[in-house]
Protein backbone atom coordinates (compact mmCIF):
# COMPACT_ATOMS: atom_id res chain seq x y z
CA UNK A 1 0.00 0.00 0.00
CA UNK A 2 2.75 2.27 1.07
CA UNK A 3 4.30 1.34 -2.13
CA UNK A 4 1.59 2.08 -4.05
CA UNK A 5 1.61 5.52 -3.21
CA UNK A 6 -1.53 5.83 -1.18
CA UNK A 7 -1.38 7.98 2.17
CA UNK A 8 -4.37 6.41 4.09
CA UNK A 9 -6.40 3.34 4.13
CA UNK A 10 -10.04 2.65 4.85
CA UNK A 11 -10.86 -0.35 6.70
CA UNK A 12 -14.51 -1.44 5.89
CA UNK A 13 -15.92 -2.69 8.89
CA UNK A 14 -14.23 -5.55 10.92
CA UNK A 15 -16.02 -5.12 14.12
CA UNK A 16 -17.79 -8.63 15.61
CA UNK A 17 -21.01 -9.24 13.31
CA UNK A 18 -23.67 -11.84 12.65
CA UNK A 19 -22.03 -10.83 8.97
CA UNK A 20 -25.77 -10.79 7.44
CA UNK A 21 -25.07 -7.10 5.73
CA UNK A 22 -21.09 -8.07 5.53
CA UNK A 23 -20.16 -6.12 8.75
CA UNK A 24 -22.29 -3.69 8.29
CA UNK A 25 -24.37 -5.03 11.21
CA UNK A 26 -22.60 -4.68 13.97
CA UNK A 27 -22.84 -6.65 17.28
CA UNK A 28 -20.13 -5.39 18.96
CA UNK A 29 -18.73 -1.92 18.29
CA UNK A 30 -15.56 -2.26 20.63
CA UNK A 31 -14.71 -6.12 19.55
CA UNK A 32 -12.54 -7.07 16.10
CA UNK A 33 -14.75 -9.99 14.70
CA UNK A 34 -12.96 -13.28 15.12
CA UNK A 35 -13.03 -14.06 10.99
CA UNK A 36 -10.43 -11.00 11.05
CA UNK A 37 -8.54 -11.80 14.08
CA UNK A 38 -8.25 -9.77 17.11
CA UNK A 39 -7.85 -6.31 18.87
CA UNK A 40 -4.04 -7.25 19.38
CA UNK A 41 -3.88 -7.62 15.55
CA UNK A 42 -5.47 -4.22 14.89
CA UNK A 43 -3.40 -2.45 17.44
CA UNK A 44 -0.29 -4.26 15.34
CA UNK A 45 -1.79 -3.11 11.99
CA UNK A 46 -2.09 0.53 13.12
CA UNK A 47 0.88 0.47 14.58
CA UNK A 48 2.62 -0.98 11.06
CA UNK A 49 0.63 1.61 9.18
CA UNK A 50 1.87 4.36 10.95
CA UNK A 51 5.10 2.95 10.64
CA UNK A 52 5.20 3.42 6.80
CA UNK A 53 3.40 6.87 7.02
CA UNK A 54 0.18 5.54 6.20
CA UNK A 55 -2.69 6.85 7.73
CA UNK A 56 -5.78 4.34 8.88
CA UNK A 57 -9.57 5.33 8.84
CA UNK A 58 -12.11 3.56 10.04
CA UNK A 59 -15.61 2.54 9.13
CA UNK A 60 -18.54 3.98 11.84
CA UNK A 61 -21.93 2.63 11.66
CA UNK A 62 -24.04 5.29 13.48
CA UNK A 63 -27.49 4.43 11.59
CA UNK A 64 -27.76 0.91 12.82
CA UNK A 65 -26.90 -2.43 14.88
CA UNK A 66 -26.74 -5.73 14.42
CA UNK A 67 -30.10 -7.49 16.02
CA UNK A 68 -28.24 -9.70 17.49
CA UNK A 69 -26.16 -6.37 19.64
CA UNK A 70 -27.06 -6.36 23.15
CA UNK A 71 -28.20 -2.89 23.28
CA UNK A 72 -31.71 -4.27 20.47
CA UNK A 73 -31.77 -7.46 22.97
CA UNK A 74 -32.69 -5.15 25.79
CA UNK A 75 -34.78 -2.95 23.43
CA UNK A 76 -36.83 -5.41 22.30
CA UNK A 77 -37.32 -7.18 25.58
CA UNK A 78 -40.48 -5.20 26.69
CA UNK A 79 -42.22 -2.06 25.93
CA UNK A 80 -40.77 -1.25 29.79
CA UNK A 81 -37.16 -1.48 28.74
CA UNK A 82 -35.11 1.25 29.84
CA UNK A 83 -33.24 0.47 25.96
CA UNK A 84 -36.54 0.18 24.57
CA UNK A 85 -35.99 3.87 22.90
CA UNK A 86 -32.95 3.68 22.25
CA UNK A 87 -34.19 1.96 18.63
CA UNK A 88 -37.18 2.83 16.92
CA UNK A 89 -40.54 1.18 17.97
CA UNK A 90 -44.06 2.57 16.53
CA UNK A 91 -47.55 1.12 16.49
CA UNK A 92 -49.44 -0.66 13.49
CA UNK A 93 -47.82 -3.33 11.60
CA UNK A 94 -46.89 -1.57 9.07
CA UNK A 95 -46.69 1.62 10.83
CA UNK A 96 -46.58 3.27 7.24
CA UNK A 97 -45.25 3.12 3.93
CA UNK A 98 -41.44 2.98 4.08
CA UNK A 99 -39.35 0.54 2.18
CA UNK A 100 -36.03 -0.86 3.23
CA UNK A 101 -32.89 0.10 1.01
CA UNK A 102 -32.96 -3.83 0.04
CA UNK A 103 -36.33 -3.80 -0.73
CA UNK A 104 -39.46 -4.96 1.21
CA UNK A 105 -41.35 -2.82 4.08
CA UNK A 106 -38.81 -1.34 6.56
CA UNK A 107 -40.98 -2.31 9.62
CA UNK A 108 -40.80 -6.02 10.90
CA UNK A 109 -43.04 -6.69 13.30
CA UNK A 110 -42.42 -7.68 16.73
CA UNK A 111 -45.17 -10.20 18.17
CA UNK A 112 -43.88 -10.24 21.45
CA UNK A 113 -44.75 -6.50 22.43
CA UNK A 114 -47.00 -6.02 19.97
CA UNK A 115 -45.19 -3.28 17.82
CA UNK A 116 -43.19 -2.96 14.65
CA UNK A 117 -39.27 -1.91 14.95
CA UNK A 118 -38.05 0.20 11.56
CA UNK A 119 -34.91 -0.57 9.42
CA UNK A 120 -33.75 1.39 6.62
CA UNK A 121 -31.30 -1.92 5.65
CA UNK A 122 -32.61 -6.02 6.54
CA UNK A 123 -34.32 -6.78 9.48
CA UNK A 124 -31.47 -8.14 11.18
CA UNK A 125 -29.86 -4.19 11.02
CA UNK A 126 -32.30 -2.42 13.17
CA UNK A 127 -31.96 1.68 12.97
CA UNK A 128 -30.96 3.10 16.41
CA UNK A 129 -32.71 6.17 17.43
CA UNK A 130 -30.52 9.10 16.86
CA UNK A 131 -33.02 11.89 19.18
CA UNK A 132 -32.31 10.07 22.20
CA UNK A 133 -28.87 11.40 23.71
CA UNK A 134 -28.54 8.30 25.41
CA UNK A 135 -27.72 6.65 22.09
CA UNK A 136 -25.62 9.83 21.00
CA UNK A 137 -23.30 9.19 24.50
CA UNK A 138 -23.12 5.70 23.30
CA UNK A 139 -22.14 6.07 20.18
CA UNK A 140 -19.67 8.96 20.60
CA UNK A 141 -18.09 6.35 23.41
CA UNK A 142 -17.41 3.98 20.52
CA UNK A 143 -15.85 6.87 18.54
CA UNK A 144 -13.43 7.22 21.28
CA UNK A 145 -12.47 3.59 21.83
CA UNK A 146 -10.93 3.81 18.40
CA UNK A 147 -9.41 7.28 18.64
CA UNK A 148 -7.41 6.02 21.71
CA UNK A 149 -6.25 2.72 19.73
CA UNK A 150 -4.67 5.92 17.60
CA UNK A 151 -6.84 5.89 14.47
CA UNK A 152 -6.71 8.90 11.90
CA UNK A 153 -10.10 9.68 11.05
CA UNK A 154 -13.75 7.65 9.97
CA UNK A 155 -16.19 6.77 6.86
CA UNK A 156 -19.61 7.32 8.62
CA UNK A 157 -21.91 5.15 6.68
CA UNK A 158 -25.62 6.06 5.77
CA UNK A 159 -25.12 10.00 6.97
CA UNK A 160 -28.36 10.51 5.21
CA UNK A 161 -30.07 7.77 7.01
CA UNK A 162 -29.71 9.16 10.43
CA UNK A 163 -32.65 10.91 11.54
CA UNK A 164 -36.39 9.53 9.72
CA UNK A 165 -39.89 12.29 10.29
CA UNK A 166 -40.62 12.25 13.87
CA UNK A 167 -44.35 12.13 12.25
CA UNK A 168 -43.90 8.93 10.26
CA UNK A 169 -45.10 10.55 7.12
CA UNK A 170 -45.66 8.38 4.32
CA UNK A 171 -42.73 9.00 1.16
CA UNK A 172 -44.28 10.05 -1.77
CA UNK A 173 -44.40 7.87 -4.95
CA UNK A 174 -42.31 8.19 -7.51
CA UNK A 175 -43.73 9.43 -10.58
CA UNK A 176 -44.53 6.96 -13.67
CA UNK A 177 -42.98 4.19 -11.12
CA UNK A 178 -44.35 1.38 -13.05
CA UNK A 179 -41.88 -1.50 -11.55
CA UNK A 180 -43.05 -3.80 -8.47
CA UNK A 181 -44.09 -1.50 -4.90
CA UNK A 182 -41.74 -3.06 -2.73
CA UNK A 183 -38.52 -1.67 -4.06
CA UNK A 184 -36.83 0.94 -2.53
CA UNK A 185 -36.80 3.23 -5.79
CA UNK A 186 -40.41 3.01 -6.40
CA UNK A 187 -40.78 6.03 -3.37
CA UNK A 188 -38.52 9.24 -2.95
CA UNK A 189 -36.79 8.93 -0.07
CA UNK A 190 -38.25 12.15 1.54
CA UNK A 191 -38.98 11.63 5.15
CA UNK A 192 -36.22 8.90 5.83
CA UNK A 193 -33.14 10.22 4.54
CA UNK A 194 -31.59 13.33 4.38
CA UNK A 195 -34.28 15.62 6.67
CA UNK A 196 -32.82 19.28 7.39
CA UNK A 197 -32.35 18.08 11.12
CA UNK A 198 -29.30 15.63 10.26
CA UNK A 199 -26.97 18.47 9.42
CA UNK A 200 -27.40 18.89 13.64
CA UNK A 201 -25.99 15.12 13.74
CA UNK A 202 -23.38 15.97 11.37
CA UNK A 203 -22.25 18.95 13.36
CA UNK A 204 -22.08 16.87 16.63
CA UNK A 205 -20.03 13.95 14.80
CA UNK A 206 -17.61 16.65 13.50
CA UNK A 207 -17.16 17.51 16.95
CA UNK A 208 -16.52 14.39 18.67
CA UNK A 209 -14.30 13.38 15.90
CA UNK A 210 -12.46 16.25 16.14
CA UNK A 211 -10.00 18.46 13.93
CA UNK A 212 -6.66 15.95 13.68
CA UNK A 213 -8.40 13.69 12.62
CA UNK A 214 -10.67 12.74 9.06
CA UNK A 215 -14.03 13.05 9.07
CA UNK A 216 -15.68 11.16 5.39
CA UNK A 217 -19.38 10.69 5.15
CA UNK A 218 -21.05 8.47 2.93
CA UNK A 219 -23.54 10.79 1.30
CA UNK A 220 -25.73 9.90 -1.86
CA UNK A 221 -27.26 12.62 -2.72
CA UNK A 222 -27.56 15.15 -5.89
CA UNK A 223 -24.65 18.02 -5.80
CA UNK A 224 -26.51 20.68 -4.23
CA UNK A 225 -28.01 18.50 -1.39
CA UNK A 226 -24.54 16.96 -1.35
CA UNK A 227 -21.99 19.86 -0.60
CA UNK A 228 -24.74 21.00 2.61
CA UNK A 229 -22.27 17.86 4.34
CA UNK A 230 -19.68 19.95 4.63
CA UNK A 231 -21.27 22.17 6.94
CA UNK A 232 -20.72 25.99 7.62
CA UNK A 233 -16.84 26.28 8.53
CA UNK A 234 -15.92 23.57 11.15
CA UNK A 235 -19.05 22.05 11.43
CA UNK A 236 -19.52 19.45 8.86
CA UNK A 237 -18.16 16.50 7.08
CA UNK A 238 -14.27 17.05 5.93
CA UNK A 239 -14.85 15.02 2.95
CA UNK A 240 -18.55 14.11 2.20
CA UNK A 241 -17.75 11.51 -0.42
CA UNK A 242 -18.90 12.34 -4.20
CA UNK A 243 -19.82 9.34 -5.83
CA UNK A 244 -20.98 11.28 -8.89
CA UNK A 245 -18.07 9.88 -11.27
CA UNK A 246 -19.45 6.49 -10.74
CA UNK A 247 -23.05 7.32 -12.27
CA UNK A 248 -22.03 9.62 -14.96
CA UNK A 249 -21.97 8.44 -18.63
CA UNK A 250 -18.65 7.95 -19.93
CA UNK A 251 -18.81 10.83 -22.06
CA UNK A 252 -16.49 14.56 -22.46
CA UNK A 253 -19.42 16.27 -22.37
CA UNK A 254 -21.31 14.49 -19.48
CA UNK A 255 -18.15 14.38 -17.13
CA UNK A 256 -17.27 18.30 -17.88
CA UNK A 257 -20.23 19.43 -17.02
CA UNK A 258 -20.27 17.36 -13.33
CA UNK A 259 -17.23 18.54 -12.67
CA UNK A 260 -18.22 21.91 -13.31
CA UNK A 261 -21.41 21.46 -11.83
CA UNK A 262 -19.64 20.15 -8.74
CA UNK A 263 -16.39 22.47 -8.66
CA UNK A 264 -19.04 25.93 -8.63
CA UNK A 265 -21.48 23.66 -5.85
CA UNK A 266 -17.94 22.70 -3.06
CA UNK A 267 -18.30 26.01 -0.47
CA UNK A 268 -15.47 28.08 -0.24
CA UNK A 269 -12.97 26.47 2.12
CA UNK A 270 -13.84 23.25 1.92
CA UNK A 271 -12.01 20.57 -0.10
CA UNK A 272 -13.48 18.71 -2.87
CA UNK A 273 -12.80 14.62 -3.57
CA UNK A 274 -14.00 12.24 -5.83
CA UNK A 275 -14.75 8.87 -5.93
CA UNK A 276 -14.50 6.05 -8.63
CA UNK A 277 -15.40 2.46 -6.87
CA UNK A 278 -16.52 1.01 -3.89
CA UNK A 279 -17.92 -2.39 -2.23
CA UNK A 280 -21.18 -1.37 -3.18
CA UNK A 281 -20.87 -0.73 -6.89
CA UNK A 282 -19.62 -2.62 -9.75
CA UNK A 283 -16.06 -2.25 -10.25
CA UNK A 284 -14.39 0.76 -12.97
CA UNK A 285 -12.64 -1.57 -14.93
CA UNK A 286 -16.30 -3.67 -15.74
CA UNK A 287 -18.32 -0.85 -16.15
CA UNK A 288 -15.83 1.53 -18.53
CA UNK A 289 -13.75 -1.70 -19.82
CA UNK A 290 -10.41 -2.51 -19.40
CA UNK A 291 -9.00 0.14 -21.88
CA UNK A 292 -11.33 3.07 -20.59
CA UNK A 293 -9.72 2.16 -17.11
CA UNK A 294 -6.38 3.78 -17.50
CA UNK A 295 -7.96 6.79 -18.31
CA UNK A 296 -10.21 6.69 -15.67
CA UNK A 297 -7.24 6.46 -13.35
CA UNK A 298 -5.94 9.24 -15.06
CA UNK A 299 -9.41 10.97 -14.18
CA UNK A 300 -9.60 9.96 -10.91
CA UNK A 301 -6.24 11.21 -9.64
CA UNK A 302 -5.90 14.66 -11.44
CA UNK A 303 -9.00 15.93 -10.86
CA UNK A 304 -8.80 18.89 -7.82
CA UNK A 305 -9.61 17.08 -4.77
CA UNK A 306 -9.10 13.49 -2.54
CA UNK A 307 -9.31 10.84 -4.71
CA UNK A 308 -10.64 7.42 -2.85
CA UNK A 309 -9.37 4.20 -4.87
CA UNK A 310 -11.40 0.78 -4.42
CA UNK A 311 -9.01 -1.61 -3.70
CA UNK A 312 -7.86 -3.59 -6.67
CA UNK A 313 -9.12 -1.19 -9.02
CA UNK A 314 -5.46 -0.38 -9.23
CA UNK A 315 -4.56 -3.59 -10.53
CA UNK A 316 -7.65 -3.37 -12.94
CA UNK A 317 -9.70 -5.98 -11.48
CA UNK A 318 -12.97 -6.84 -12.98
CA UNK A 319 -16.35 -7.95 -11.14
CA UNK A 320 -15.94 -11.80 -10.76
CA UNK A 321 -18.94 -14.07 -11.85
CA UNK A 322 -20.54 -15.10 -8.68
CA UNK A 323 -22.48 -18.70 -9.39
CA UNK A 324 -25.60 -18.47 -7.59
CA UNK A 325 -24.66 -21.14 -5.17
CA UNK A 326 -22.13 -18.83 -3.65
CA UNK A 327 -24.11 -15.33 -3.65
CA UNK A 328 -23.94 -14.48 -0.15
CA UNK A 329 -24.65 -10.84 -0.09
CA UNK A 330 -28.28 -9.67 0.11
CA UNK A 331 -27.91 -6.25 -2.45
CA UNK A 332 -26.06 -8.33 -5.02
CA UNK A 333 -22.93 -6.58 -4.37
CA UNK A 334 -20.72 -10.29 -4.30
CA UNK A 335 -19.01 -9.50 -8.12
CA UNK A 336 -17.06 -6.12 -6.99
CA UNK A 337 -16.10 -7.57 -3.56
CA UNK A 338 -13.85 -10.52 -4.51
CA UNK A 339 -10.43 -10.51 -2.62
CA UNK A 340 -7.58 -9.14 -3.68
CA UNK A 341 -5.21 -10.79 -5.84
CA UNK A 342 -1.65 -10.51 -4.83
CA UNK A 343 -0.50 -13.53 -7.28
CA UNK A 344 -1.57 -15.66 -9.81
CA UNK A 345 -1.91 -18.74 -7.76
CA UNK A 346 -4.75 -21.02 -6.43
CA UNK A 347 -5.30 -18.78 -3.14
CA UNK A 348 -4.32 -15.47 -5.05
CA UNK A 349 -1.89 -14.69 -2.23
CA UNK A 350 -4.89 -13.82 -0.09
CA UNK A 351 -5.42 -17.13 1.39
CA UNK A 352 -4.48 -20.95 1.42
CA UNK A 353 -8.05 -21.54 2.29
CA UNK A 354 -10.91 -21.32 0.41
CA UNK A 355 -12.52 -17.34 0.41
CA UNK A 356 -16.26 -17.40 0.36
CA UNK A 357 -16.25 -15.56 -2.74
CA UNK A 358 -14.76 -16.47 -5.67
CA UNK A 359 -11.42 -15.07 -7.25
CA UNK A 360 -10.85 -13.43 -10.16
CA UNK A 361 -8.55 -13.73 -13.55
CA UNK A 362 -5.52 -15.23 -12.57
CA UNK A 363 -3.77 -13.32 -15.01
CA UNK A 364 -5.09 -10.07 -13.47
CA UNK A 365 -2.67 -9.86 -10.29
CA UNK A 366 0.06 -7.43 -8.22
CA UNK A 367 2.61 -9.51 -9.15
CA UNK A 368 2.62 -9.86 -12.54
CA UNK A 369 2.19 -6.17 -12.91
CA UNK A 370 5.39 -5.70 -10.41
CA UNK A 371 7.54 -7.41 -13.59
CA UNK A 372 5.74 -4.61 -16.33
CA UNK A 373 6.71 -1.97 -16.48
CA UNK A 374 3.92 -0.64 -18.53
CA UNK A 375 1.33 -2.12 -16.34
CA UNK A 376 -1.90 -0.18 -15.01
CA UNK A 377 -0.02 -0.59 -11.43
CA UNK A 378 3.04 1.36 -12.55
CA UNK A 379 0.24 3.77 -14.25
CA UNK A 380 -1.66 4.65 -11.04
CA UNK A 381 1.93 4.38 -8.93
CA UNK A 382 3.10 7.34 -11.79
CA UNK A 383 -0.48 8.96 -11.05
CA UNK A 384 0.27 9.40 -7.45
CA UNK A 385 3.51 10.56 -7.22
CA UNK A 386 3.33 12.96 -9.93
CA UNK A 387 -0.04 14.49 -7.70
CA UNK A 388 2.37 14.31 -5.08
CA UNK A 389 5.26 16.03 -6.73
CA UNK A 390 3.21 18.49 -8.73
CA UNK A 391 1.64 21.51 -6.89
CA UNK A 392 -0.69 21.87 -10.02
CA UNK A 393 -1.92 18.71 -9.71
CA UNK A 394 -1.86 18.83 -5.71
CA UNK A 395 -3.64 21.97 -4.56
CA UNK A 396 -4.30 24.07 -8.67
CA UNK A 397 -7.46 25.35 -9.76
CA UNK A 398 -9.32 23.19 -12.36
CA UNK A 399 -10.46 24.99 -15.68
CA UNK A 400 -12.66 22.52 -18.22
CA UNK A 401 -10.82 23.43 -21.56
CA UNK A 402 -12.34 22.78 -25.04
CA UNK A 403 -10.87 19.75 -26.89
CA UNK A 404 -12.71 18.34 -30.26
CA UNK A 405 -14.53 15.72 -27.91
CA UNK A 406 -11.52 14.85 -26.15
CA UNK A 407 -12.10 15.60 -21.97
CA UNK A 408 -9.77 18.22 -21.65
CA UNK A 409 -8.87 20.28 -18.29
CA UNK A 410 -6.37 23.02 -17.11
CA UNK A 411 -5.10 22.25 -13.52
CA UNK A 412 -2.81 25.22 -11.52
CA UNK A 413 -0.64 27.24 -14.39
CA UNK A 414 1.19 24.59 -16.31
CA UNK A 415 -0.47 21.44 -16.37
CA UNK A 416 -3.26 20.24 -18.93
CA UNK A 417 -4.65 16.80 -18.92
CA UNK A 418 -6.21 15.34 -22.18
CA UNK A 419 -8.10 12.11 -21.87
CA UNK A 420 -10.07 10.08 -25.15
CA UNK A 421 -13.14 8.85 -23.23
CA UNK A 422 -14.48 6.74 -26.92
CA UNK A 423 -13.76 3.97 -28.62
CA UNK A 424 -12.09 5.49 -31.42
CA UNK A 425 -8.37 7.45 -32.13
CA UNK A 426 -8.68 11.57 -31.49
CA UNK A 427 -6.59 14.32 -32.44
CA UNK A 428 -7.07 17.95 -30.45
CA UNK A 429 -5.90 21.06 -30.61
CA UNK A 430 -3.35 20.92 -27.89
CA UNK A 431 0.52 21.01 -27.36
CA UNK A 432 2.87 20.99 -24.97
CA UNK A 433 5.12 18.50 -23.11
CA UNK A 434 4.08 14.86 -22.75
CA UNK A 435 4.70 14.34 -18.75
CA UNK A 436 2.88 11.04 -18.17
CA UNK A 437 0.72 9.23 -20.70
CA UNK A 438 -1.78 6.11 -19.92
CA UNK A 439 0.74 3.51 -21.78
CA UNK A 440 3.59 4.73 -20.19
CA UNK A 441 5.48 4.99 -23.67
CA UNK A 442 5.05 8.86 -24.42
CA UNK A 443 6.68 11.05 -21.51
CA UNK A 444 9.05 13.75 -23.63
CA UNK A 445 6.79 13.99 -26.78
CA UNK A 446 5.95 17.47 -27.76
CA UNK A 447 3.23 17.04 -30.53
CA UNK A 448 1.59 19.74 -31.76
CA UNK A 449 -1.89 19.11 -32.18
CA UNK A 450 -2.19 16.23 -29.50
CA UNK A 451 -3.29 12.41 -31.30
CA UNK A 452 -4.91 10.17 -28.76
CA UNK A 453 -5.59 6.09 -29.49
CA UNK A 454 -9.10 5.23 -28.10
CA UNK A 455 -8.88 5.19 -24.31
CA UNK A 456 -5.39 7.13 -24.11
CA UNK A 457 -5.27 9.83 -21.60
CA UNK A 458 -1.88 12.43 -21.20
CA UNK A 459 -0.67 14.98 -18.67
CA UNK A 460 0.90 17.49 -20.55
CA UNK A 461 3.52 20.31 -19.30
CA UNK A 462 1.68 23.42 -21.18
C1 LIG B 1 -23.43 1.65 2.98
C2 LIG B 1 -22.38 0.60 2.92
O1 LIG B 1 -21.35 1.02 2.06
C3 LIG B 1 -23.08 -0.66 2.45
O2 LIG B 1 -22.15 -1.66 2.12
C4 LIG B 1 -24.04 -1.11 3.52
O3 LIG B 1 -24.79 -2.20 3.05
C5 LIG B 1 -25.01 0.02 3.89
N1 LIG B 1 -24.38 1.31 3.99
C6 LIG B 1 -25.68 -0.27 5.20
O4 LIG B 1 -24.78 -0.11 6.27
Amino acid sequence: MASLGVEAIWLTPFYASPMRDFGYDISDHCAVDPSFGTLEDFDALVAEAHRTGLRVILDFVPNHTSDQHPWFAESRASRESPRRDWYLWRDGNPPNNWISVFGGPAWTWDEATGQSYYHAYLAEQPDLNWRNPEVREAMFAVLRFWIARGVDGFRVDAMRQVLKDLSLRDNPAVEGWDGPRDVYASLRPEFTTDLDEVQEVVAALRRAIGDERLFMAEVTAPIPRLVRYYGAAGEGAHLPFNFHLIFADWDAAAIAALVEEYEAAVPDGAWPNWVLGNHDQPRVASRVGPRQARAAAMLLLTLRGTPTLYYGDEIGMEDVLVPPERVVDPDGRDPERSPMRWTGEPGAGFTSGEPWLPLGDPAVNVEAQEADPRSILALHRRLIALRGAREDLLTGSYETLQADGVLAYRRGTSTVVALNLTGAPRSAALSGEIVLDTGLARAGERPDRLQLAAGEGVILDA
